[in-house]
């Protein structure tokens, strides 16, 4: 498969079988998160891998949908703020944002290369998370996804590849 190929294949699943993940496959995830590149190589993130069973209640605290408990895991990925590249030289701006993307871009490509299914979630209640991971002050949880095998015949959304034509978001030589 190409990298295009695979691309084009990651969806977001929404409904997960609850077949545990072979350590062999999540070991892939975790190392492909590994070596995501961050600004400056600093590296500021943990990954949390949250298994889900006995703890569906709490974690639908933190996003309420039935999906997010079916996986059998649950990965968190969380900055630290204080470790990550600052643009100190211009406007001090943080990246750790931008490394937390990237890791979890490299997880869910990952995860699809294996069969496996993924959802981003930004849309959680950041509070819960903290207290519920026992995420310390320095840590930002910062993105969630379910990681397990996709119900058969799962649909990709609606919105999966309804992507905008090349023309609107490409631009050359300047805006
Ligand atoms: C940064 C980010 C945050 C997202 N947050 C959520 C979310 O909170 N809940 C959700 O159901 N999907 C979320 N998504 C999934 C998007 O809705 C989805 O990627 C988009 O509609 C394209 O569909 P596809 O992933 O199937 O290609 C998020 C995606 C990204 C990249």
């Amino acid at each position: 498969m190409t990298f295009l190929d695979l691309a084009r294949r990651r969806y977001s699943v929404r409904a997960y079988r609850p077949d545990p993940v072979p350590d062999d496959a999540l070991a892939i995830v975790q190392e492909a998160a590994r070596v995501a590149p961050t600004a400056a190589n600093r590296q500021p993130f943990r990954v949390i891998v949250v298994h889900t069973a006995g703890r569906e209640a709490e974690l639908r605290r933190i996003y309420d949908r039935e999906w997010f408990v079916q996986a059998p895991i649950v990965l968190c990925v969380c900055a630290v703020r204080d470790e990550a590249w600052r643009r100190t030289m211009y406007d001090g701006r943080s990246h750790a944002d931008v490394d937390a993307a990237i890791v979890m871009d490299h997880m869910t490509l990952a995860a699809a290369d294996i069969g496996l299914g993924t959802c981003w979630i930004a849309a959680f209640d950041p509070a819960a998370a903290r207290e519920v991971l026992g995420v310390p002050p320095e840590g930002e949880p910062m993105l969630f996804s379910p990681l397990g095998y996709p119900v058969e015949g799962d649909a990709a959304s609606d919105r999966h590849l309804q992507r905008r034509p090349l023309g609107e978001l490409i631009r050359y030589e300047r805006w």
